[in-house]
Formats: structure tokens, sequence, C-alpha cells
């Protein structure tokens, strides 16, 4: 039989803790270390939180407690509204982003990771240059040999529409790093959220790629490892559904067979 043991590096220690002297109306959050130049394994540090003076979300309590209590800690973050997409952390158990994520909608302590099976560049950082590479990949732009018009390609409300659901994804890759298909071939499979930005290419009626486009997905890596096992729209804190632009796309190349 065999046997698989977790390198004895990957294990995650106990960490610090942080006490909020004083404090009346606090809440732990538990938040993943990990600094590759000092060569320890990662830990989970505990940071008291006094809530009576910490805004209303997780990114809050993160700002917080970088600016009061340990200035250390590395994570993303930008717009504070969920529209940059840099704020994705795993936040007790699931993706999401933190800016958006309310406090007290978790019960008992706040486990905050950094999005999952991505290697860690520090602390809640994740390497997103795989993804990124295969964003670029996918030639995220339109792209059309006719003449252009003087002013603006147009579209009929109806081929706008289609774009709906789709133009909205913010690439913070919670759903990427969400699909077990991902986890396993990431190197090869593209994953949800690049497939769902193919597809929004693709169902642009002003772009004149489809072919090329499709003629790229058409792979069993690439685009066939997705196994609709639907992670990935559960997870998206855009209320997106990148399981069924995948599925559009694989409908668009039998249609065209
Ligand atoms: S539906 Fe496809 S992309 Fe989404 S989680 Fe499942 S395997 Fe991954
Ligand atoms: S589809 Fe949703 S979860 Fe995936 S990258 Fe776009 S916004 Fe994020
Ligand atoms: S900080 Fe921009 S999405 Fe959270």
């Amino acid at each position: 039989m065999v046997e698989l043991t977790l390198p004895a590096n990957s294990t995650v220690k106990e960490g610090k803790t942080f006490k909020a002297e004083g404090a009346k109306n606090t809440k732990n959050f538990k938040v993943y270390r990990y600094n590759p130049d000092t060569g320890e394994n990662p830990r989970l540090d505990t940071f008291e939180v006094d809530l009576d003076t910490c805004g209303p979300m997780v990114l809050d309590a993160l700002i917080k407690i970088k600016n009061e209590i340990d200035p250390t800690l590395a994570f993303r973050r930008s717009c504070r509204e969920g529209v940059c997409g840099s704020c994705a952390f795993n936040i007790d158990g699931t993706n999401t982003l933190a800016c958006t994520q309310a406090i007290d909608e978790i019960k008992g302590d706040v486990k905050v990771y950094p999005l999952p099976h991505m290697p860690v560049i520090k602390d809640l950082v994740p390497d997103l240059n795989v993804p990124y590479a295969q964003y670029r990949s996918i030639e995220p732009w339109l792209q059309a040999d006719t003449q252009p018009p003087t002013t603006e390609r147009l579209q009929s409300p109806e081929e706008r529409e289609k774009l709906d659901g789709l133009w909205e994804c913010i690439l913070c890759f919670c759903c990427q790093t969400s699909c077990p298909s991902y986890w396993w071939n990431g190197d090869r499979y593209l994953g949800p959220a690049v497939l769902l930005q193919a597809y929004r290419w693709i169902a642009d009626s002003r772009d004149e790629a489809t072919g090329k486009r499709l003629d790229d997905l058409d792979d069993p890596y690439r685009l066939f490892r997705c196994h609709t096992i639907m992670n990935c729209t559960n997870t998206c804190p855009k209320g997106l559904n990148p399981g069924k632009a995948i599925a559009e796309i694989k409908k668009a190349l039998v249609q065209r067979q």
C-alpha cells in the first residue's frame, strides 16, 4: 500500500498569541503566517481584536492587526469594496473576499489562510504567476480583422446582454483555487476563472477570433479537465457561474462540428 506523508516543514505549528488588553468585545483571528526567509514551518498566530474599535469586515480586522499589532503581516488589498479582487483568502473554510465578508457572520474564531493549493510567497500572499500566465494565454482582448468603424463597434442590446455574468469577474481566483481539477492539474488545466474569461471573448459579438479561440481550448487538459463539480460556482463572491461558462464553451465546440 502506498503511504503518503507530508514533508515535515509543511506542518502548520501553533504560533504567537496577541492579547487585546482591556478590551471588552473581542474576537480571535487565527491567521496563517509563513516567511520563506526564516526556514521555519508555517504557523497560525492568534490575534485578539477589539471589535469596538474595528470596522465590520474581515479586511478591517486584518488592516487593524497590521497597523496596530504586527506590521510584518503580509496580505494584498486595494479597493476595499469588492472590485479589485486582491483580498481573496480562505476565510472560515471558504474562498472569499475579506472586504465583503462581515466579521459578525462568522461564528467563533475567524480563521484566515491564503487561497489553497498555491505556492505561498509570504503569509496570506499566494504566487499567482501561473494563473496570470494562463490568463495571458487566452488573449483577453478584442480581436477583429474587419476595418474598424470611425466610432465604436456597435452591439445590439441582446448581444450586449450575453456578456452579463461574465464582465463582472474581478479575477480574484477564489473559484480557480477551489477547483479540485485545478489543484491536481493546475499546470495544464486552465481553471474556471480563466475559462470564464475565455468565454467572455467567445460570447462577444464584436470579436472575430471565435474559431481560433475554440481551437486553442479544444484540448483534453486546457478545457476538458473540468468535471462539473461546481465548487467554482459555489464559491464565487461575485455570484458568477464559471461552471456554466465552461459548459457554454463545450457546447460551442460541439455545435461547430
Ligand atoms: S465545475 Fe469544473 S471548473 Fe468548476 S470546480 Fe468543477 S471541475 Fe472545477
Ligand atoms: S468567476 Fe468569480 S470567483 Fe472566479 S475569478 Fe471571477 S469573480 Fe473571482
Ligand atoms: S480589497 Fe479589492 S476586492 Fe477586496
